[in-house]
C-alpha cells in the first residue's frame, strides 16, 4: 500500500506535482505533501535514473531532489509547501513517472556496476559510456537565471549557536543565562532538531535511569527555557559557511542572506542517518526511523505493513506509533535484514529467522535505525581538526567543548551528536553548562 495521511488537512493549500493539483498542509514540507499523496519515488539517481525516495527528511541525502518553480535540485524535505508551488520530477528520460531508463531495472535485475559494464565488448562499452554521460547529471538548468539573493542585513552577537536540537537549545540557554547575547539558528520551521523526529505523543528513554520521557513535554520545556533565558531563535535559517574574518553567511528561507558576526560560535549540528548495509537500501520506502517519525509528525504514515529494523529510541517510538495507526509492524535486529525487494516501491524483504535461515516476508516499507554519524562538515569548514573514531568523523574537542582550530582567534565550540556523543538531553544539558562557563570566561577576558 502507498503511504497515507493519518489526519485530515487542517489548513489545506494547493500545489501542483507533475502538472496535477495536489492538496498539502500549509507549513508542511513539500516532501511530506508528496509522500502523503502516495508518491514515494520523488527522485532518480544521477546516472541510470533508478528511483529514489526520501531517506532522511533532514537535508542529508539526495532522495527528495525535485524541480520547484523551475529551479532544479531543491530538497523537498527542507522546503515549505506554498500555495501555487509547481513541483516536478527531474532526471526523467520520458514523461512524468515513466522513465525509459527503467528498462535497465529489468535488464540488470541485480543492479549495475557501471565501472565494468560491458567492458568485455569494446565497441558496445564505448556506446554505453557515451550514452551514460549524456543522460547523467542532476536535472536541467533553471527556467530563468537565479536573481541574486537579497542581503537582509548584518548582525553582531556575543554567541552564535548553529543547530536547534536539544544540544543547541541547551547551549543557547546556558550562554543567554550568563548575560551573553545569543542567536540560535536552525534549518527547520521550528526548533527541536532530532526531538521533532519522534512521532507526536511519543515517550522515549534516553538514559538508563529515566524510565521514559514524554518527548513533546521535554521539547516544549527546552524551547521555553531557552526563550526565557533571552536567546533569540531564528528558524528556517541555514548556515551556508564561514566568510573572511570568521563571519557566518546565513540563508533565511524566503528572505535572503544574513551576515552574522559573533564573538564565540557553537556548532550543534547533530548527526546523519547512515545508509543501512543491506541490498536494496536505496529503494523508495526504505527510510531512517528519524525520517519516518518526522513524517508521522507531519501526519503521513509510510506504509501499512512496515518492517522496523534496528534498536533505538526512534525505531521503538515509530513502531509504537505506526501500530497505533493500525499498521502491521514487525520489529527485528538490523543485522537480520538480508535484502529489501522492489523497484520503485518496497515489495518485501529477505530476513534471517531465529534459526539463521533466510525467509522472504511481505512489507511495503522498511524503517531502520542505525548508529548515526556525526555531522562534522561545518566544523571542518570552520577549520576544525577532524579526527576519526568508532562514531565516525568528528571535530577534536576539549572537555569544555572547545574545538581545536587552525588559525584565527574566534573561539569555536561544539556540542551534541555532531561531536560523536550519543543522544542524551540530560548529558547535553550538563555539557552545555561547562561550555557556557568556558565561553563566558573567554569573552570576559579570562576573569
Ligand atoms: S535530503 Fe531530503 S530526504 Fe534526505
Amino acid at each position: 500500500m502507498p503511504p497515507r495521511r493519518t489526519r485530515k488537512l487542517a489548513n489545506p493549500i494547493t500545489i501542483t506535482f507533475e502538472g496535477k493539483p495536489l492538496e498539502a498542509e500549509a507549513g508542511s514540507s513539500v516532501a511530506a505533501a508528496l509522500v502523503g499523496a502516495g508518491d514515494l519515488a520523488l527522485a532518480r539517481s544521477s546516472k541510470f535514473h533508478r528511483p529514489r525516495g526520501p531517506h532522511c527528511m533532514r537535508g542529508g541525502c539526495d532522495g527528495c531532489l525535485v524541480r520547484i518553480d523551475g529551479v532544479p535540485n531543491v530538497m523537498a524535505c527542507n522546503t515549505t509547501a506554498r500555495e501555487g508551488m509547481r513541483v516536478e520530477r527531474q532526471n526523467v528520460v520520458g514523461v512524468g513517472d515513466v522513465d525509459l531508463l527503467r528498462a535497465t531495472d529489468w535488464f540488470f535485475k541485480k543492479g549495475i556496476n557501471h565501472h565494468e559494464l560491458l567492458t568485455g565488448v569494446p565497441g558496445v562499452q564505448k556506446v554505453m559510456v557515451s550514452f551514460a554521460r549524456r543522460i547523467s547529471g542532476l536535472g536541467e538548468l533553471p527556467d530563468e537565471p537565479r536573481a541574486p539573493r537579497d542581503a537582509i542585513g548584518q548582525r553582531s552577537v556575543d554567541v552564535l549557536v548553529v543547530g536547534g536540537g536539544p544540544a543547541g537549545l541547551a547551549a543557547a540557554r546556558g550562554t543567554a543565562r550568563r548575560g551573553l547575547s545569543t542567536l540560535l539558528l536552525d534549518e527547520q520551521p521550528e526548533p527541536g532538531g532530532c526531538l521533532r523526529s519522534f512521532p507526536p505523543g511519543a515517550r522515549a528513554s534516553f538514559e538508563a535511569t529515566d524510565g521514559g520521557v514524554d518527548v513533546d513535554t521535554l521539547l516544549a520545556s527546552l524551547v521555553a527555557q531557552t526563550r526565557a533565558a533571552g536567546a533569540e531563535l531564528l528558524p528556517r535559517a541555514t548556515a551556508l559557511g564561514v566568510l573572511e574574518g570568521f563571519d557566518w553567511l546565513i540563508e533565511v528561507e524566503g528572505q535572503g542572506l544574513l551576515r552574522v558576526n559573533a564573538r564565540a560560535h557553537v556548532l550543534a549540528t547533530g548527526a546523519h542517518d547512515p545508509s543501512p548495509d543491506f541490498a536494496g537500501n536505496e529503494i523508495p520506502g526504505v527510510m531512517s526511523a528519524r525520517a519516518a517519525g518526522r513524517l508521522l509528525r507531519e501526519g503521513v504514515l509510510l506504509g501499512e505493513q512496515v518492517l522496523v529494523a534496528g534498536a533505538g529510541p526512534y525505531a521503538s517510538a515509530f513502531a509504537e506509533a505506526a501500530a497505533a495507526e493500525r499498521a502491521r509492524v514487525s520489529v527485528m535486529a538490523l543485522a537480520d535484514v538480508v535484502e529489501v525487494h522492489g523497484l520503485s516501491t518496497v515489495t518485501g524483504a529477505t530476513v534471517l529467522t531465529p534459526l539463521g535461515r533466510e525467509q522472504r516476508i511481505d512489507c511495503d516499507a522498511v524503517v531502520v535505525e542505525a548508529p548515526p554519524a556525526p555531522s562534522f562538515e561545518l566544523a571542518s569548514e570552520a577549520g576544525a581538526e577532524i579526527v576519526h573514531s568508532s562514531a565516525g568523523f568528528s571535530p577534536r574537542m576539549a572537555e569544555d567543548g572547545r574545538i581545536a582550530r587552525k588559525g584565527g582567534a574566534r573561539p569555536l565550540f561544539a556540542i551534541g551528536e555532531g561531536t560523536g556523543a550519543s543522544l542524551s538531553p540530560a548529558g547535553f544539558s550538563a555539557a552545555a553548562e561547562r561550555l557556557a562557563d568556558a565561553i563566558a570566561r573567554e569573552l570576559s577576558g579570562g576573569r
